[in-house]
């Protein structure tokens, strides 16, 4: 494992400038954790930016690691355990980038340690780690960008904003896909780690209950285990609700029901291959489809208006107007006129927001709370469907109404020594 001393000279004068404000042309010291397929994806877009210097690299799984030495140019040092880079003072601002059991304990300590956090969606495993999170983040005035990049998009901000004045007319049912044909099974990825070699598994499960290593759970594939993520339903669920909820412009629904189950891919994974949740929000019902098993013709995001329909994507938006055919209408005229937008580089500019908000310390598009509300929305269908009922929300005290069993799935205790403060 390549490694640096925690402390050399350098760090050590460079900590006595650390919280200085950055200004326009001051270069941002960023440090990543987590450098698998997403992390190293992120990596490379910030190492494009030119207002910033990779300064360390951290991750578990060896090989992983090196590579994102190698991208840096060498120029970033390298670390197993995240707290010995969250200990350097000479970063401004961290990548967090591991399975979703790890962001809010790395978020809250990068927090505590005085760095902006880019942490990627969904923002966390259970619900009171994201108000935790929001909390950390508030107390210690840091900007935290949740990787939604979506909210960066032209074309998203454009369709959010004619939706909610009205151009669509209104909107009363929002119904967001995630369906390909995974069958039958995921495979882990290879070449597969060797624990004790390459990879730290103790330090890879952290937080999350002992069990003996297995591929499958580990890189890429922990999607598909309640211990450590929440299936679609959090994975594409966190992208396209959170853009629902953007458009309603509310905190979360009323009521969700739901329903699903591991039904036809058999390859040792615990979450759903098939899923349908209903969320209700006072006046629209919003509808989430996940299936693993084939791949049918479905749009990801879809908004039903009376004037008209939008398909969103991160490719663009269409908007198809409605012909009335009620009472007193010719059924030829078109209630709004067609529309169609092409989209952006999401990631690109969603990396560059979080980077400008860094030096003008204002809050990013994808700013923790939104991260925390939309994660909250994928967690409580998740839980209704285990739990088999309709969950009512209580949206001021972010608890179940009425439901003791449902409530104990809002967080589950960490494995020790591992806590949430
Ligand atoms: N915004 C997007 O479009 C998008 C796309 C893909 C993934 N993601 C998110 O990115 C995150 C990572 O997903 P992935 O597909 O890259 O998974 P991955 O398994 O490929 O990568 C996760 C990496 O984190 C490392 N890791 C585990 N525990 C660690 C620890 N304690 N400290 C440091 N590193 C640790 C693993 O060894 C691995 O290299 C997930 O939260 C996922 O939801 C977001």
């Amino acid at each position: 494992m390549h490694t640096t001393p925690r402390r050399t000279f350098t760090q050590l004068a460079a900590a006595a400038f650390a919280h200085k404000p950055l200004g326009a042309n001051d270069r941002v010291r960023v440090g990543i954790i987590g450098c698998g397929g997403r992390g190293r994806g992120l990596w490379r877009t910030f190492l494009a930016q030119p207002d910033i210097a990779p300064v360390a690299a951290c991750d578990v799984y060896e090989p992983f690691l090196n590579r994102a030495i190698q991208m840096s140019g060498g120029t970033a040092s390298g670390y197993k355990d995240f707290r010995a880079l969250l200990d350097r003072k000479d970063i401004d601002a961290v990548i967090v980038a591991p399975p979703d059991h790890w962001h809010a304990i790395q978020t809250i300590e990068a927090c505590r340690a005085g760095k902006d956090v880019y942490v990627e969606k969904p923002l966390c495993r259970m619900q009171r780690e994201g108000r935790a999170m929001v909390e950390a983040a508030r107390k210690h005035n840091r900007v935290v960008q949740v990787g939604s990049q979506q909210r960066s998009g032209a074309h998203y901000h454009h369709a959010v904003g004619m939706i909610q004045a009205g151009a669509l007319g209104a909107v009363h049912h929002i119904t967001a896909n995630w369906t390909r044909n995974m069958m039958p099974g995921f495979r882990p990825v290879s070449p597969l780690p060797v624990p004790g070699k390459d990879l730290d598994w103790d330090l890879w499960l952290g937080p999350a209950p002992e069990v003996p290593f297995d591929p499958l759970r580990c890189l890429y594939n922990y999607r598909w285990f309640w211990d450590y993520s929440g299936g679609q339903m959090t994975n594409w669920g966190a992208h396209s609700l959170d853009i629902a909820r953007w458009a309603l412009g509310a905190k979360a629904p009323v009521s969700v029901a739901a329903f699903g189950g591991r039904f036809a891919i058999r390859d040792g994974g615990e979450t759903p291959d098939i899923q349908q949740a209903i969320y209700r929000f006072p006046e629209c019902i919003v509808s989430w489809t996940g299936r693993e098993v084939n791949a049918g013709k479905t749009n990801l995001l879809e908004f039903h208006g009376t004037k008209g329909n939008m398909i969103l994507t991160r490719e663009g938006f269409e908007v198809t107007p409605e012909v009335w055919t009620g009472y007193g209408q010719d059924g030829k005229t078109a209630a709004m006129a067609a529309l169609r937008e092409s989209g952006g580089n999401l990631d690109q500019l969603h990396i560059r927001n979080f980077l400008d908000c860094i030096k003008s310390r204002k809050k990013p598009h994808g700013d923790i709370e939104e991260g925390h509300l939309t994660a909250t929305m994928c967690q409580l269908g998740n839980i209704a469907t285990r739990v088999g009922r309709v969950l009512n929300w209580d949206e001021a005290k972010e608890e179940v109404i009425g439901d003791v069993e449902a409530n104990q799935w809002l967080f589950q205790p960490y494995r020790k020594p591992w806590s949430l403060t």
